[in-house]
């Protein structure tokens, strides 16, 4: 077998690895999901499990992929062998599989936009209805959607190291500077301030047990943990470096672009008269209108879905590389094999997600809406997936991960990998491992169960 590749450098890794987590999740999915949860007071609970709960994981995904310099499931194997922890690994490859599923689907949406917008067809419309009508269509969101899968077989056929690490070091600090751009624009529209109210204003009798469970479920998503997309990066770091102070940028990034996106958002959502709580369409439709009131809109709107559509491309990447390190290392399919039929496989999946509200419409639920009290919502199968992923999977799959590391592999190896065999001193580590030794089990299998009626 080859060689292992490695990222290069520090920077390279923090990239990396906050190009997986910075994603759609952070600019289409933090700002419904906030909306449709109340705002300010979820904000509050976001932050509190992004650190409490969300770090902890993320150290132990990474303690787990840099110690066995392994794949998700080769990983358990190699720690334990002859047991049936890589189970947790399974559950993994699998969960990519249905995250990878709806979110080439909302990148494919992505690209339309660019599309629509280099074509002069986006600006001056009315974009609910522009948007409503583009993704209850039967073709062209099915084109996109294609589309975007072939420039994910691209990169990671390409070998996502080499190519990843350069350009994710290049494309993060440009979203950012875009995202500022837009929050300026976006907090001096008329009316802005209700906006900003709604995002920082707590008000918690909008807090309940689902509510919580949503908040432990968009930090898993948008931090990429809970089901080896860390491990397998991980396993790329070299042993130098420091996986804390690693862990801690990419949560702190990942954070800060979710909440300059809430900024650039809620404003425009209140300026025009958009329900905070419409959706995955909630950026589709409010976006647009920002850009309609500045001077070179549309260069703006095309620049905009083009890094939306790149930030989606930089975490699929990372969705489809779980797979086909596992089918490489574990299957021994050539990297060339492994791409094409897991690409292939996903896609197909997708399609029953692209396909949600035009041919596949009839197959939904209705079930009790979050936020207007008595209020239903209908899920589509897009909807089932992403709260099977996000809601059911990730979290479990976070739960195995931190017991896997507190109660199996133990403290002293955890702690050793953590510090680098003892070069690097902190009393964090004791606390840390604390923590996922009892804490975050305990507090996740609580949300988990009490957010799915349980309990
Ligand atoms: N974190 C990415 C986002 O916020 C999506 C993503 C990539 C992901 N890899 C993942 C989500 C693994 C869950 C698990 O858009």
């Amino acid at each position: 077998m080859e060689k292992r590749e490695q990222f290069g450098s520090t920077i390279g890794v923090i990239a990396a690895t906050a190009g997986s987590a910075i994603g759609l999740g952070n600019i289409w999915r933090f700002p419904y999901v906030t909306g449709e949860n109340g705002g300010a007071a979820f904000l509050l609970i976001y932050i509190v499990l992004m650190l409490g709960i969300g770090v902890p994981v993320m150290l132990s995904e990474m303690i787990i992929g840099r110690k066995s310099q392994s794949n998700a499931i080769g990983s358990f194997k190699k720690l334990v062998p002859q047991s049936y922890w890589w189970l947790i690994g399974l559950m993994g490859v699998f969960a990519s599989f249905i995250i990878l599923a709806f979110y080439s689907t909302v990148a494919g949406w992505t690209l339309h936009y660019v599309y629509s917008s280099v074509s002069h067809n986006l600006l001056g419309q009315n974009y609910e209805v522009f948007f409503l009508d583009f993704k209850d269509s039967s073709l062209m969101p099915v084109i996109w959607h294609i589309v975007f899968m072939i420039f994910t077989v691209f990169i990671v056929l390409a070998g996502v190291k080499k190519g990843i690490e350069k350009y994710t070091k290049l494309l993060m600090p440009l979203l950012f500077l875009l995202i500022i751009i837009l929050c300026l624009r976006s907090v001096t529209l008329p009316g802005a301030s209700k906006g900003l109210e709604f995002l920082f204003r707590p008000d918690f009798s909008k807090i309940d047990a689902n509510a919580i469970l949503a908040a432990l479920g968009q930090a898993f998503f948008s931090l990429s943990i809970g089901m080896g997309t860390v491990i397998t990066y991980a396993s790329y770091i070299q042993k130098k470096e420091n996986l804390g102070k690693i862990a801690l940028s990419v949560t702190f990034a990942d954070f800060a672009l979710a909440l300059l996106a809430g900024i650039m958002i809620f404003p425009a959502v209140f300026a025009f008269g958009i329900e905070p709580s419409s959706g995955p369409g909630l950026v589709f439709m409010t976006i647009p209108s920002i850009f309609e009131q500045i001077p070179f809109g549309n260069i703006f709107a095309i620049i905009f879905f083009l890094l939306l559509a790149i930030a989606a491309l930089t975490s699929s990447i990372s969705l489809l590389e779980v797979v086909v390190a596992y089918a490489v290392e574990e299957l021994n399919l050539k990297r060339r094999s492994a791409t094409i039929i897991s690409a292939i496989l996903a896609t197909m999946m997708g399609l029953f997600c692209t396909l949600s509200w035009s041919t596949f419409k009839n197959f939904n639920i209705n079930v009790a809406s979050d936020c207007d009290l008595g209020g239903t919502k209908t899920m589509y199968f897009f909807d089932m997936m992403d709260f099977m992923a996000s809601n059911i999977l990730l979290p479990l799959g976070g739960m195995l991960i931190v017991i896997f590391v507190g109660w199996k592999l133990g403290k002293k190896k955890a702690i050793m990998e953590l510090s680098n065999e003892n070069k690097l001193k902190s009393k964090l580590f004791d606390l840390v491992f604390f923590i996922i030794k009892y804490i975050a089990p305990i507090a996740i299998a609580f949300v988990f169960l009490k957010g799915i009626n349980v309990i």
